[in-house]
C-alpha cells in the first residue's frame, strides 16, 4: 500500500491504563519531564538524565500485530522521546499500586524488607522488578540481579533490596551455592560454628508470612484500544512538528527509504540511547529525526547457510535472547562468535538500556568503547544496507569502524540487518572487557579475538583482533594479525604477537580517558588470556600434540563470577518484659517505606508548580583561576522566556556569607577561583528556556597565576587554610630512638562524590506580604538556609521559613553549597516577586558542589620487631578546594580520630587543609575519619610486612586495652572493641579462611585471593555543647492523636521513624497514633545540622523530654481515669485548662578540646566494630570480586535493628565504593571530567559481597544516650576498607610469587587499574612507558 503523509497527527499512547492524547507533541520532550510536569506522575524520578541511574525506570508495553505478542520491557524515561511512544502503554510506579487502592506485592515487599532508606531510587527499583515479574513471575536469581543492575541506590547497600526481590524467586531458602561450592545450610563447613550461638539473637527483619501473594492475573491489562489500533492502523507516516525539531515516523520500509532519501542527514532514532545523550550532554542538534516505527523488516531473525541474520531494529536484549537460543540449539563450533557476543551482552549497560538500544543503533554509532563492534568485526559480519537506489552489503571491518567514507553507509542508506557468520571447525572466538565496575560500566578496554586453524595442526590460518577503548574508534590489529599467519600457536608466537600489537595499537601518553599504561597492559593481557583459552581447547582436542596448561594457569581462564547473594543478620531480640506496643528494639519499617515504593513520597521537585513560578539555572566558571574581564548577558536576556539574570552586581552588599570563619561569595565578583564557581543565575519561565539562555551568557576571562590544583602544588605554594591542627601524646622523638625499626611511607586517598540520588533542589515562594518567604529545600540544615537567605534579603530570620519534608540522600553534601544556591534563588524570588525553583542537573551538581577531601598522608613509624608500635608521627594534607567550607573542621576530626582502634604510646599528628583552585570540598559521611584512619591502617599494614607478621596480628597487638586513654587523654573503655574484634574473627572463621586463601594462592598464578580484617573505633560527638543541643515540639490533639516535630532531617536514615517510636514508648500509645509531618524552622527554631551520626540521639532525647513533660502534666488526669483513652485524657486536660503542647529540649553533650594542650573530652561515646572481607582478584585484568564480608558492630541497645543494620550496610557499601571504584577525574586545567553515573561509578548490585553477615553485639552497658543506643550513620563507612586491604593482601600474594618482596604502597581507590599495574609481570614490563614530563596527561591526581 502506498503510504501517505499525515502532517497533523495526534500522539496517542497510554499511561497507567489511561489514554493520553497529545495534540502538540514536541519531539524534544522526553517522557520523564512529561510524566512529572504534564501528567503529574512524580513517582518517576530524575537522577541523571542520561540512562545511567535507573531512577526514572518505567515499563513500556507494545503489541506486535504480526506475532500477536505483547512485549513488556523496562526503560529509562529520561531517554524516551514522547513521540516514540505512539501506540505504546507506559506503566509508572503509580500505575501498579498505591496506598489508596492496593499495594503491589513488589511495593509491599521492598518496603517491608527495609529496601528503602531515602526512597529516591525506590520507584525505579520497583519498576525494574515489576517488569521482570511481568515477564517471569518466578524469576531466577540471575534474572533478578540482571534486572536490577541498571538501578543505582546510594543508601541501602542493596542487600535488603535483594532480600525483598528474592522472595519472588523460585528458591528462596538458601544461598544457591556459594563461592566454595558449599551451601549456606551446611553450617559445619560454613565456619559459623566458631561463633557461640546466642539464643537471644533474632535473624529475620521481616516476616514473609504477611506478604501479599503475587497474582499475575491482577496486573493492568494491555489496553485493547492499542491492540486494535496496531492491527488496523492505516499505513501512514506520522509527523510531529515541534518548535525546532520535526519527528518523522514512517511505518513501511518504502516510506522509510523515501524519507531517508529526502533527509539524508537526519538520524534514524531507535533506542535514542546514543543520539539522546549526544543531544543532551554534547549539545548536538538534529532538526529532523527519523524514527522507524514497527517496520517488520528491521526485526528479522533469519538463519542462512552462512550464518545468522539479525534485524537492525532488534533491541540488544532481544539479540541476547536470540543468541541464547541459538547457542543452545547449535553445535559449539558453529556458535563461537554468538557465545562471545552473548557474554558481552550480559554486562553491557543495564537492563533498561539493553531493552531500549537497538543492534543497528549500536553498530552505526560506532562508539570507541562499543562492546559488540570488535566482536562483529573479528567475526566477519556483513551489514545489509538498503536505500531507494537498492541493496548493498558492506563488511563490518576496521574501515567501517573508522568511518572511512568508502566503507561507510551512504547518508541515504539504512542498515536493515547484520549477518554474523557461523564459526567453523577449529575456529575460536573470545570476548574480553575490563571496566571500572564489573557491570553496567563502559569498558576501559574491550576486545574481540578470533583465530582459525586450517588443516595443519595448530598453525594460524586466519587471525583477527580488535580493541575498543584504546583510540578514537575501535581499532583492528590488522597488520599484526597478517604477520602472524602461518605461525604455530605457541609461546613464541604469543611473544611476537604481543610486541607487534603493542606497536600497531599504540596509545600516546596523553590519550583521552587516561589510564594509558593500564590500557597498554590490558591489550597484551587479553591476548595472553586468548592464547591460554585457545591452547586449552587445542589440548582437549588433541592431547598428544599440545602440552597441557600448567595447573596454576587454569584459573586465568575463568571469569570472576558474581554468584548468588546471600546474607545473614543477627541482632538482639527485645526483653520479654517489654510492653507489646512498645516498639523500641523492634525492626520497624521506615515510616515512609510504603510511600517510597508507591511513588507517593514527596520530594522537593515533586511539589506542584506555584502560580507564575520561574526556573533558575546557574552559569558557572569554566576557568579554575581567572579574572572576569567581562560578563555579557545581553543576548541571553533577549531570549524568549528569560525574565532576569542575577549577577554579583545585583547582590552588592549581600554577596558574601560567613558562618565557618571565612566569608564566601555567593556569586563570583571579579575573579573566579575554581571551575564550577557560580557566576550568575538565569531566571526564565521554564527550565528549557533558562538552560538555553545560560549557554548564551558570554564571559571573557584572563587566566591568573598560580593555578593550584593538587595537594603537592598547594604545599609548594604554601597555600593552606588556617589553622594547622596538631595533636601530640608522649614523646615521639625519644621513642624513635629505642624502636627496633623505623619506616616512612605515604598514601594518597582520592576524593568522593556524595552522589545523593536527589540532586540539589529548592523552591522559594515569596508570600506576598510582610516580606515573608517560604523556602522548600532539600537540605540537612534548615536553620543555616534560613540564616543565609535572611542575610541576603536583609530581613530578620523570622520572615524566612525553611521547610524540609524529606531529603533524597545528603551524606553531608546538602549544607553549605545548598545555602549559597538557596540564597541566590531567594534573592531572585524576592527581586521578581515570583516563586523560583532551582533543581540542579546531575552534571551541574557534581561540578559545583565538591565532595570528600582527597588526602595525602605521610607517616614515620617506630616499632619493635614483634609488631609493637612505639611511636607514630604523621602529617595529613587534605585538598580543601577554593573556599574554607568545613575543611578545618574535617581535618580536626581526622586528627582526633586517626588513632582508630590503637593505642600509640607516642603519637604526633599534624594536619593541614590545602587551599586549591577546585570546588570547595565539604562534609561527607565520616568527616575526615575514613581518610585519616586509612592512613593509620596502611601504616599498620606496612609495619606488619616489615615484621613478617599478618596485619591482623599487628592490629591485635596494638589495639586499645579495656580501660585506656586516647591521645587527647579522654578515658576509653575498649571492652566492646575487643569483643567486636574477637567475634568478627570467630564469625568469619578468620584462621580457617586465611589458610584456605593461602592454599588457593599457591595453586593459582593468575588469580589471587586476599583476606583482611579491620577494627573500628568511631568517636561520636559534635565538638561542643551548643552543637549538640536539640529541641522538639509535641502536641496532643483532642481526639487523642499526637503530632511530633523535632529539629532533625529525614534523609533516609529513618530518624522520623525512630522519633515516633520514642513518642510511642514515652506516651505508651501505638505508633499509629503519632504523626510527623516534616521539619521546619517554624516549629523548631535554631535546630542544629543533621549529621554526625547523632540526629536520632539528640532529637530523640528532646522528643522524650517533651513527652515526659506532657505525661507529668497529665498524670493527675490519667490516674483519675486509668482505663481511659488518650481522647478522654486530652479532653479532660482541655477542660481543666492544661496545655496539651510541650517543647522538649536536650542541652547537648558536654564537649571540649584544648588544642594547645592536646587534651580534651571532645566525644561523648565510641562506636566499635570490626569487619572481615575476602576478595578474589584477576591479576591479568585488575578485576576484583568481593566474596564475603562479616561485620560485627556494637550499637549499644538498638532502637530499631532494621534501620541500624541498614545504616551499617549502606555505609559499608559506600565505603567500599570510596576505597575501590569511585574515582574522580580532573583535567590538568582543573575541570572535573566525572560528571555523571556514566563516568563515576558507585557500587551497584553486582558489587555487594556474595556473602554478607552482619551481627550486632549484644548490649553490655547502659549509657547516657537515648535508651543506651548509639548513633550509626557514619561509622560503618570505614569498614569498607576491609575490602581495600583484602585486595592489597591478594596483590601482595601475587607480587611475592613474582619475586617482588618490597612492600608496595597502594593508593585509594584501589581500582582495576591500580590492581593490574601492581601485579607486575612480563606484560607490565613489556609495554612502552612514557617519560614523565614528555607529554601532557589527560588527567591529574589532585
Ligand atoms: C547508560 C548507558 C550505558 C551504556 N553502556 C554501554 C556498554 O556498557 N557497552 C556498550 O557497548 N555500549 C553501551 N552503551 C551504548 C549503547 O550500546 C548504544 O547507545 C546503543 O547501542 C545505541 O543504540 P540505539 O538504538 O539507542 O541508537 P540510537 O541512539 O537510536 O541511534 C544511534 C545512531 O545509529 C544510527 N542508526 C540507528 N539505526 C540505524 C539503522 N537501522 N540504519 C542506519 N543508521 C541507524 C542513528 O542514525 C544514530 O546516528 C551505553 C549507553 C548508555 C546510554
Ligand atoms: S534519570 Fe533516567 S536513568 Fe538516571
Ligand atoms: S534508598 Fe536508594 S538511593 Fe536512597
Amino acid at each position: 500500500m502506498e503510504a501517505t503523509r499525515d502532517a497533523a497527527v495526534e500522539l496517542l499512547f497510554y499511561v497507567n491504563g489511561r489514554k493520553v492524547i497529545e495534540k502538540n507533541a514536541d519531539p524534544e520532550t522526553m517522557l520523564l519531564p512529561y510524566l512529572r510536569k504534564k501528567l503529574r506522575f512524580t513517582g518517576t524520578k530524575y537522577g541523571c538524565g542520561g540512562g545511567g541511574c535507573g531512577a526514572c525506570t518505567v515499563m513500556i508495553s507494545r503489541y506486535n500485530p504480526v506475532t500477536k505478542k505483547i512485549r513488556h520491557y523496562p526503560a529509562n524515561a529520561c531517554l524516551i522521546p514522547i513521540c516514540s511512544l505512539y501506540g505504546a502503554a507506559v506503566t509508572t510506579v503509580e500505575g501498579i499500586g498505591s496506598t489508596s487502592t492496593r499495594l503491589h506485592p513488589v511495593q509491599e515487599r521492598i518496603a517491608k524488607c527495609h529496601g528503602t532508606q531515602c526512597g529516591f531510587c525506590t520507584p525505579g527499583m520497583v519498576m525494574s522488578m515489576y517488569t521482570l515479574l511481568r515477564n517471569h513471575p518466578e524469576p531466577s536469581m540471575e534474572q533478578l540481579t540482571d534486572a536490577l543492575g541498571g538501578n543505582l541506590c546510594r543508601c541501602t547497600g542493596y542487600r535488603p533490596i535483594i532480600d525483598a526481590c528474592r522472595t519472588f524467586c523460585k528458591t528462596t531458602d538458601c544461598c544457591q551455592i556459594k563461592e566454595n561450592g558449599v551451601c549456606c545450610l551446611d553450617q559445619a563447613t560454613n565456619g559459623l560454628p566458631e561463633l557461640e550461638e546466642e539464643s537471644k539473637e533474632s535473624l529475620k527483619l521481616f516476616s514473609e508470612e504477611e506478604f501479599l501473594p503475587l497474582d499475575p492475573t491482577q496486573e493492568l491489562i494491555f489496553p485493547p484500544e492499542l491492540m486494535i489500533l496496531a492491527e488496523k492502523q492505516p499505513q501512514k507516516t506520522r509527523v510531529f512538528g515541534g518548535e525546532r525539531m520535526t519527528w518523522i515516523s514512517p511505518v513501511t520500509l518504502k516510506e522509510l527509504l523515501d524519507v531517508k532519501d529526502q533527509h539524508p542527514q537526519a538520524p534514524i532514532v531507535m533506542g535514542n540511547t546514543s543520539v539522546g545523550p549526544e543531544v543532551k550532554f554534547k549539545g548536538v542538534f538534529h532538526p529532523i529525526i527519523i524514527s522507524p516505527d514497527r517496520i517488520e523488516e528491521l526485526s528479522i531473525i533469519k538463519h542462512t547457510d552462512n550464518g545468522l541474520t539479525l534485524g537492525a531494529g532488534l533491541s540488544l536484549a532481544q539479540v541476547k535472547d536470540v543468541l541464547a537460543d541459538v547457542i543452545q540449539k547449535f553445535p559449539e563450533e558453529k556458535t563461537q562468535t554468538y557465545r562471545a557476543l552473548w557474554k558481552h551482552l550480559g554486562t553491557l549497560a543495564g537492563s533498561q538500556i539493553r531493552n531500549m538500544a537497538s543492534l543497528g543503533g549500536h553498530i552505526v554509532s560506532r562508539h570507541l568503547d562499543s562492546d559488540l563492534n570488535p566482536l562483529l568485526a573479528v567475526g566477519n559480519s556483513t551489514l545489509n544496507l538498503l536505500s531507494k537506489g537498492g541493496k548493498r552489503q558492506i563488511p563490518l571491518n576496521d574501515e567501517f569502524l573508522k568511518k572511512c567514507s568508502q566503507a561507510d553507509l551512504k547518508p541515504e542508506e539504512i542498515l536493515i540487518s547484520v549477518t554474523i557468520p557461523y564459526s567453523r571447525k577449529r575456529e575460536f572466538v573470545s570476548a574480553f572487557r575490563q571496566a571500572q565496575r564489573q557491570q553496567n560500566a563502559l569498558a576501559i578496554v574491550n576486545s574481540g579475538m578470533r583465530v582459525f586453524f586450517g588443516q595443519r595442526k595448530g598453525v594460524i590460518r586466519e587471525l583477527a583482533i580488535a580493541y575498543g577503548g584504546v583510540g578514537p574508534t575501535i581499532i583492528c590489529a590488522r597488520s599484526s594479525c597478517q604477520r602472524l599467519i602461518g605461525r604455530a600457536w605457541n609461546e613464541e608466537m604469543l611473544d611476537v604477537a604481543c610486541r607487534l600489537i603493542l606497536d600497531e595499537v599504540s596509545l600516546p601518553g596523553s590519550a583521552p580517558g587516561g589510564k594509558v599504561e593500564f590500557k597498554r597492559t590490558l591489550i597484551v593481557s587479553f591476548l595472553f588470556k586468548f592464547y591460554l583459552e585457545v591452547s586449552q581447547i587445542l589440548k582437549t582436542m588433541d592431547p598428544v600434540h599440545y602440552p597441557s596448561l600448567a595447573d596454576n594457569y587454569v584459573s586465568a581462564l575463568e571469569d570472576l563470577h558474581s554468584k548468588h547473594h546471600w546474607s545473614e543478620l543477627k541482632y538482639q531480640s527485645v526483653d520479654p518484659q517489654q510492653l507489646p506496643q512498645d516498639t523500641i528494639g523492634h525492626p520497624i519499617m521506615h515510616l515512609s517505606g510504603i510511600k517510597h515504593a508507591t511513588g507517593e513520597a514527596i520530594y522537593c521537585d515533586d511539589m506542584p508548580a506555584v502560580d507564575r513560578e520561574l526556573f533558575l539555572t546557574f552559569v558557572t566558571s569554566s576557568k579554575a583561576h581567572a579574572k572576569i574581564v567581562s560578563l555579557d548577558v545581553s543576548e541571553a536576556l533577549s531570549l524568549p522566556g528569560v525574565v532576569d539574570i542575577v549577577t554579583a552586581e545585583h547582590l552588592h552588599g549581600v554577596n558574601s556569607f560567613s558562618t565557618l570563619g571565612e566569608p564566601e561569595n555567593l556569586l563570583a565578583a571579579d575573579e573566579v577561583s575554581c571551575v564550577g564557581q557560580l557566576v550568575c543565575a538565569v531566571i526564565a519561565d521554564s527550565q528549557v528556556q533558562a538552560k538555553q539562555a545560560a549557554k548564551r551568557v558570554k564571559i571573557i576571562y584572563k587566566e591568573l597565576e598560580p593555578l593550584i590544583l593538587t595537594i603537592e602544588e598547594a604545599i609548594k605554594h604554601n597555600s593552606f587554610f588556617e589553622p594547622e591542627r596538631k595533636l601530640e601524646y608522649g614523646n615521639v622523638d625519644e621513642a624513635f630512638k629505642v624502636a627496633d625499626q623505623i619506616l616512612e611511607g605515604e598514601i594518597y586517598i582520592g576524593g568522593q562524590e556524595h552522589f545523593y540520588m536527589e540532586t540539589q533542589s529548592m523552591l522559594v515562594v515569596p508570600k506576598g506580604e510582610d516580606q515573608e518567604m517560604d523556602v522548600y529545600v532539600s537540605t540537612q540544615f534548615p536553620k543555616y538556609i534560613q540564616d543565609i537567605v535572611a542575610s541576603t534579603l536583609k530581613v530578620p530570620a523570622n520572615k524566612v521559613m525553611c521547610h524540609v519534608k524529606r531529603v533524597g540522600g545528603a551524606f553531608g553534601g546538602k549544607v553549605t553549597k545548598t545555602g549559597i544556591m538557596a540564597a541566590i534563588t531567594a534573592f531572585a524570588a524576592n527581586k521578581l516577586g515570583r516563586a523560583v525553583r532551582c533543581i540542579l542537573e546531575r552534571g551541574e551538581d557534581m561540578l559545583i558542589t565538591g565532595g570528600r577531601h582527597p588526602y595525602l598522608g605521610k607517616y614515620k613509624v617506630g616499632f619493635m620487631n614483634d609488631g609493637r608500635i612505639l611511636a607514630l608521627d604523621t602529617v595529613h594534607y587534605s585538598n580543601g578546594g577554593a573556599s574554607l567550607d568545613e575543611s578545618v573542621f574535617v581535618i580536626e576530626m581526622g586528627v582526633l580520630k586517626m588513632d582508630n582502634a590503637y593505642k600509640f604510646p607516642n603519637l604526633r599528628c599534624r594536619a593541614r587543609a590545602c587551599r586549591t583552585n577546585l570546588p570547595s570540598n565539604t562534609a561527607l559521611r565520616g568527616f575526615g575519619f575514613p581518610q585519616a584512619a586509612l592512613i593509620t591502617e596502611s601504616c599498620i599494614t606496612d609495619v606488619a610486612a616489615r615484621c613478617g607478621l599478618s596485619p591482623e596480628k599487628v592490629r591485635t597487638i596494638n589495639m586499645y586495652k579495656e580501660i585506656d586513654q586516647t591521645p587527647y587523654k579522654q578515658e576509653i573503655d575498649a571492652k566492646n572493641l575487643i569483643q567486636c574484634w574477637k567475634e568478627c574473627m570467630a564469625m568469619s572463621s578468620y584462621s580457617l579462611r586465611k589458610a584456605a586463601v593461602e592454599r588457593f594462592n599457591t595453586e593459582n598464578h593468575w588469580k589471587k585471593k586476599g583476606l583482611a580484617m579491620v577494627p573500628l573505633k568511631f568517636p561520636i560527638g559534635m565538638g561542643s555543647l551548643a552543637a549538640s543541643q536539640a529541641a522538639a515540639l509535641v502536641h496532643i490533639y483532642l481526639d487523642g492523636s499526637v503530632l511530633v516535630t523535632h529539629g532533625g532531617i529525614e534523609m533516609g536514615q529513618g530518624v522520623h521513624t525512630k522519633m515516633i517510636q520514642v513518642a510511642s514508648r514515652e506516651l505508651k500509645m501505638p505508633m499509629s497514633n503519632v504523626h510527623l509531618r516534616g521539619t521546619s524552622t517554624e516549629t523548631v527554631p535554631n535546630a542544629n545540622v543533621s549529621g554526625g551520626s547523632v540526629v536520632a540521639d539528640l532529637n530523640g532525647l528532646a522528643v522524650k523530654d517533651a513527652c515526659q513533660t506532657l505525661l507529668k502534666r497529665l498524670e493527675p488526669i490519667i490516674s483519675k481515669n486509668p482505663q481511659g483513652t488518650w481522647k478522654d485524657w486530652a479532653n479532660a486536660a482541655f477542660d481543666e485548662s492544661i496545655s496539651l503542647s510541650a517543647t522538649g529540649y536536650f542541652r547537648g553533650y558536654e564537649s571540649n578540646m584544648d588544642w594547645e594542650k592536646s587534651k580534651g573530652h571532645p566525644f561523648e561515646y565510641f562506636v566499635y566494630g570490626a569487619a572481615c572481607s575476602e576478595v578474589e582478584i584477576d591479576c591479568l585484568t585488575g578485576n576484583h570480586k568481593n566474596i564475603r564480608t562479616d561485620i560485627v558492630m556494637d550499637v549499644g541497645r538498638s532502637i530499631n535493628p532494621a534501620l541500624d543494620i541498614g545504616q551499617i550496610e549502606g555505609a559499608f557499601i559506600q565505603g567500599m565504593g570510596l576505597y575501590t571504584i569511585e574515582e574522580l577525574s580532573y583535567s590538568p586545567q582543573g575541570v572535573l571530567y566525572t560528571r555523571g553515573p556514566s563516568q563515576y561509578k558507585i557500587p551497584t548490585i553486582c558489587d555487594v559481597p556474595t556473602e554478607l553477615h552482619v551481627s550486632l553485639l549484644p548490649p553490655s552497658q547502659n549509657s547516657n544516650t537515648l535508651y543506651s543506643s548509639k548513633g550509626l550513620g557514619e561509622s560503618g563507612l570505614f569498614l569498607g576498607c576491609s575490602v581495600f586491604f583484602a585486595i592489597q593482601d591478594a596483590v601482595s600474594a601475587a607480587r611475592q610469587e613474582r619475586g617482588l618482596c618490597e612492600p608496595l604502597m597502594l593508593n585509594s581507590p584501589l581500582t582495576p587499574e591500580k590492581i593490574r599495574m601492581a601485579c607486575e609481570d612480563k606484560f607490565t614490563k613489556m609495554i612502552p612507558r612514557d617519560e614523565p614530563g614528555s607529554y601532557v596527561p589527560w588527567n591529574i591526581r589532585v
